[in-house]
């Protein structure tokens, strides 16, 4: 270790010479290009009186945001952009955006003004007052939200009461994308936290095992200014992905969930189709190969488009992803009847050696899919 710097002896630090800095405000972005001088523009009105700084976390936009937010930032010492490469992802976009930050206050807010600014004076003095984190909730009392149609308001109804059910987190909008908080408690949480998906705000109170002092202040879900929402049906199931992996304690992941739910629905075509085929006067060998074949298709391709769309296969190599695919789910079948005929002799309940059969085909075929089909390069 250096002589001269010891982890025991504390760095004399500079104080004073260019004024402390008290909020930083992330703001991830993807194709926002358009609202960012709108944005700039309204922070610092609302912002007025306070030392802020606001962090844009872009993931390589291809519209060119991050170029036009590193042209502000060159003028204006308040402004950074953090540019991500080869990498994805909402909420991992806000907890790198929190974790660069050195302010002592930390929001996060969208770059599309659908978040209102003039909320984050309030949220701070909130802060300053001794609360740990503050959530701009768009449900409650009396506040309308204009910006949301209504198939997504009734996706994000549903999502929230769901989310209060399993969690017991009292949020009134748990999947608000617009909060404060005290950076000194989001750090020790930081590596506890999934980079995946859009729920940040929920993982970080899941995560923080009621530790928080919350509370909520209303603000009026706005229309988009210019660019489009990339929040879609794909949400949904990894919400739903983190809720089973929180509960179950880390032991179901969301990938895994995934899996599972395709492989479900595997049996439902398997069974279709093998029903057809016999009421086609195919012969039950080859009805039962047809049903098997298709099935194991669509698993296939299900899978590389949802469980492992991070690692998407493409042209040939999907093709031979799924041959190794229908290899790997042949073995699994084959484990799966042994387990649960052996089983049976034990223990002669059918549901009992089915499902555990079930279960060990599910596990054997997840982990060679992960080990082989879908490894990481
Ligand atoms: N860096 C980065 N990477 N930013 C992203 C990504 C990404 O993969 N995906 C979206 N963003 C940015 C957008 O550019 C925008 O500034 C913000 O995240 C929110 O994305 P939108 O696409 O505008 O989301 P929305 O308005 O449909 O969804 C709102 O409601 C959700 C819950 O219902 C947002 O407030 C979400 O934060 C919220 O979870
Ligand atoms: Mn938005």
């Amino acid at each position: 270790m250096n002589e001269l710097v010891s982890a025991e002896m504390p760095l004399a630090v500079p104080t004073g010479q260019w004024g402390g800095l008290e909020l930083s405000v992330v703001i991830p972005t993807f194709k926002e290009r358009g609202n960012i001088a709108p944005l700039l523009e309204r922070l610092n009105v609302a912002l007025q009186g306070i030392a802020w700084e606001a962090i844009f976390v872009d993931d390589d936009s291809p519209d060119g945001t991050a170029e036009f937010v590193k042209s502000v930032a060159a003028k204006d010492l308040r402004i950074r952009c953090l540019r991500r490469i080869t990498r994805r992802g909402l909420a991992g976009a806000c907890i790198e955006g929190i974790l660069s930050s050195a302010a002592p206050y930390v929001a996060v807010m969208d770059a599309d003004l659908q978040h209102d600014e003039n909320l984050l004076p309030r949220m701070l003095q909130k802060l300053r007052g001794g609360d740990d984190l503050v959530v701009g909730s768009r449900y409650i009392e009396g506040k309308a939200t204009a910006g949301f149609s209504s198939g997504r308001d009734a996706i994000s109804r549903v999502a929230t009461s769901l989310a209060q059910r399993l969690t017991g987190v009292t949020l009134t909008d748990p999947m608000s994308g617009f909060f404060m908080l005290r950076r000194a408690i989001f750090d020790p949480l930081a590596a506890e936290l999934s980079p995946h998906g859009f729920k940040i705000l929920l993982d970080i109170v899941i995560t923080a095992r009621g530790r928080f002092r919350l509370s909520e202040e209303p603000f009026v879900f706005a229309e988009r200014l210019t660019g489009k929402s990339k929040l879609d049906a794909q949400v949904g199931l990894d919400f739903l992905g983190l809720l089973v992996s929180k509960v179950s304690g880390g032991a179901v992941t969301p990938r895994f969930l995934s899996f599972a739910l395709v492989g479900a629905l595997g049996v439902v075509v398997h069974l279709t189709v093998l029903r057809l085929c016999l009421l086609a006067d195919m012969d039950f060998a080859l009805a039962q190969t047809a049903g098997t074949l298709v099935s194991m298709t669509g698993n296939f391709f299900l899978n590389n488009r949802l469980t492992y769309r991070d690692r998407r296969l493409t042209g040939w190599r999907a093709l031979r992803g799924l041959l190794e695919f229908m290899a790997f789910s042949s073995v699994g079948a084959i484990a799966n009847v042994g387990i649960a005929s052996w089983l049976y002799t034990f223990e002669p309940v059918w549901w009992v050696a089915g499902i555990a059969g079930a279960v060990m085909g599910a596990v054997w075929n997840y982990s060679m899919s992960n080990l082989f089909v879908w490894r990481v390069k």
